[in-house]
């Protein structure tokens, strides 16, 4: 039976029993040419074993075609070989052909990893009840599909800790080691694979040297071995100053001699392992993390250090993060702005990356707030590849403990229009690669997943695990039809069902910017700690930079250039001079933009403190209904489940509460405003 949880949206329970009997499908299934390692031998397992489960039928899997009624997996090239006769195609990267006939299905993909993604969107398609036949081709938006995950090795004694993880420890390592029982590994790789996830890299941005050491290398070799036959490639973050503190040498300057040859070997090694390494991920000089600036070298210098070292070793390629900034800056200096670190990191390096560098790019100049505008640097970097970093899990939203459906806030970014040039420039075409012409291109999400049998500790919030991979691959997808494929997938597809997890998904993203930091204020919540719960006074008086400016009068910060920080000049013309001025700024990014008295007056007619007050009730009043409405689902859903979700919305429930009277009596004592409603400062 499916496990609750661990399976995830691939549960493939069974259909109804009238509609299992009036289902046909073709009398076996052929992986053409699939060793037992390769993705589409993969596809055939998989596919046998979701039949079984969603049918109960038991179909027999061979590696050669046969005549008759069959369901065909393999390469186009596979395909061409065998003497079956494919119409013109045109398929790219990891694509695939899909064609659905009664006694016949045929999925052939591009290469190995296109089959088995066709085959999983067969597979989708069957677990929800859908027999259309249909034909047609699928291609991704971008080659880079990634996951990033944050887990520590920790030394001895700890347990696979994950920085920004909610959901128990490491499914890799333990106790400073690659843990020895990989299954929850390849059943990651399984999931990745089913929404057409290639890469990962596997532990902490604020990596730890040891992953280097020679047991740990060969671990890595292991963690490959378990993720390739999902066609999913395994990469790694590295610490900058590892020549200096693994390798003993008395520098990392990235021009040392001694240095690149220290690289070089690594590569040589880590290639030894992993003969199809995905690559390396690097943060450096960014929250007191050593990099290239710490020896008068550029950051370009830095990424092609790392460049140069992997290039001979086959395709692999380097994430130079662009979260590079001060956190000590001084909010005493009215032009000070962590905002601004990326584009003034990075603009002048544009065509000084070696091409097999890819800048990966946080979503907004600041850190996964609840509302960001898009990051001015992908207006900027015209040469060089870009990938867009977005985080599923919840660190600034809710941790996993609130329904946060994040869809809606990446498509706002993903459909941004940059207008480089005055041309048409939505964000998703400048990560595709398409809009400056750029081979290598895409996504990566924080996942940070963990040993929880639920993966993120939270039933629901894997609906955003799930539309991630789904956005990756095609940005224009509709949210909601997203999230109804997760349901049914997740937990069947009665009706009730899937109309209670869109209502209450749909609204979660609003209510949580209503009661947690509204009108681009940011995420309210403590800022020097764990980022969670409500904290507004933690936002100033330090160097971290999120800061609100907020006093007696006035709140928000000026980053226009004509009195501020000169931030909204970083954009294009169209779209600075649209943040420059306070008619034509959203008001959902006024504070973003502008400092401004609690009495300013939004285009909704309120003033800044009304609609704070008002908003926070609001959110919290939404989050109230979530209980209630998932109350409709009971005996609909497994009780276990049931319970599980129910106990999470409860909580939300009455921390909304907590975070709305926290919010808003900081900024009553703040301003000294009354509210109009006379709710605030009288419980
Ligand atoms: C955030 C997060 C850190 C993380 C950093 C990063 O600041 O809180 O834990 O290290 O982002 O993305 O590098």
């Amino acid at each position: 039976a499916a496990e609750n949880g661990i399976d995830a949206w691939l549960r493939y329970a069974a259909l109804p029993c009238d509609v299992r009997k009036s289902a046909s499908v073709p009398a076996r299934i052929v992986a053409l040419n699939g060793t037992q390692t390769s993705p589409v031998y993969t596809a055939g397992q998989e596919l046998h074993k979701g039949i079984q489960g969603i049918l109960h039928k038991d179909l027999p899997v061979t590696n050669t075609s046969v005549n008759g009624s069959s369901i065909t997996i393999g390469t186009v090239n596979a395909f061409a070989s065998t003497g079956h006769v494919l119409p013109e195609l045109d398929l790219t990267g990891d694509g695939f052909w899909l064609s659905i006939k009664n006694d016949s299905v045929q999925i052939a993909g591009q290469n190995e990893r296109g089959a088995l993604y066709g085959t999983f969107q067969y597979l989708s398609m069957l677990a929800q009840g859908n027999f259309t036949e249909v034909t047609y081709e699928s291609n991704p938006s971008a080659p880079i599909r990634w996951v990033n995950q944050w887990d520590n090795m920790d030394d001895t004694g700890t347990h696979g800790s994950i920085e920004r993880g909610y959901a128990g420890p490491s499914i890799f390592f333990a106790e400073g080691l690659i843990v020895e029982d990989l299954t929850r590994v390849s059943q990651y790789a399984r999931l990745m694979a089913s929404i057409g996830l290639n890469g990962i890299i596997v532990n902490n941005v604020n990596a730890n040297v040891n992953l280097l050491n020679s047991t740990n290398m060969a671990g890595l070799g292991r963690i490959a071995d378990a993720m390739r036959p999902w066609g999913v490639r395994m990469g790694i973050s590295l610490n900058f100053d590892s020549p200096r503190t693994l390798g003993k040498l008395t520098t990392a300057d990235p021009l040392d001699q001694g240095v690149i040859e220290w690289w070089d070997d690594i590569a040589t090694k880590l290639h030894g392992h992993v003969p199809d390494f995905a690559g390396v991920l690097v943060k450096a000089n960014s929250e007191s993390q050593p990099g290239p600036l710490t020896y008068n070298r550029t950051l370009a210098d830095g990424a092609n250090l790392f460049a140069r070292a992997i290039k001979p070793h086959g395709d692999a390629i380097v994430m130079f993060r662009a979260f590079v900034y001060d956190n000590t800056i001084n909010e005493t200096n009215w032009k000070a702005d962590r905002a601004n670190a990326a584009v003034d990191f990075f603009r002048d390096l544009d065509g000084k990356f070696d091409d097999n560098v890819i800048v990966q790019i946080k979503y907004g100049p600041i850190d996964f707030q609840v509302r960001e505008p898009v990051s001015p640097l992908f207006a900027h970097l015209e040469q060089t590849g870009t990938v867009i970093e977005l985080q599923v899990t919840q660190e600034y939203l809710g941790q996993q403990c609130h329904l946060v459906y994040l869809p809606p806030l990446w498509k706002t970014i993903l459909n941004f229009d940059m207008k480089v040039d005055g041309q048409p420039s939505l964000v998703r075409d400048i990560v595709s690669g398409e809009r400056f012409n750029q081979k290598l291109a895409g996504y990566a999400a924080v996942v940070n997943v963990g040993t929880d049998k639920s993966w993120l500790g939270s039933h629901l919030a894997m609906s955003n695990f799930y539309a991630y991979g789904r956005l990756a691959w095609n940005p224009t997808s509709d949210d909601v039809a997203i999230l109804e494929d997760w349901t049914r997938l997740t937990f069947g597809s009665d009706r009730t069902i899937i109309d209670t997890i869109t209502k209450m998904s749909m609204e979660s993203w609003p209510a949580h910017e209503n009661y947690t930091g509204n009108l681009g204020i940011q995420s309210l919540t403590d800022i020097t700690g764990p980022h969670y719960g409500p904290k507004p006074q933690s936002q100033d008086g330090n160097g971290w930079g999120q800061w609100t400016r907020a006093d007696a009068k006035s709140i928000g910060m000026d980053r226009t250039v004509w009195n501020g920080t000169g931030y909204s000049g970083q954009y294009p013309p169209e779209v600075a001079s649209m943040f420059e001025n306070i008619e034509s700024t959203p008001d959902d990014l006024l504070l973003w933009f502008h400092h401004v008295p609690y009495t300013q007056q939004l285009k909704s007619g309120k003033t800044v403190i009304q609609h704070f007050y008002d908003a926070h009730y609001d959110g919290a009043a939404v989050a109230q209904t979530f209980p209630e409405q998932w109350k409709a689902v009971k005996g609909l859903v497994d009780a276990e489940r049931y319970d599980e979700v129910a106990f999470r919305l409860e909580y939300q429930a009455g921390h909304a509460l907590v975070w709305r009277d926290a919010i808003n009596d900081f900024y009553f004592n703040m301003s000294s405003i009354k509210d109009e409603q006379g709710r605030v400062g009288n419980h």
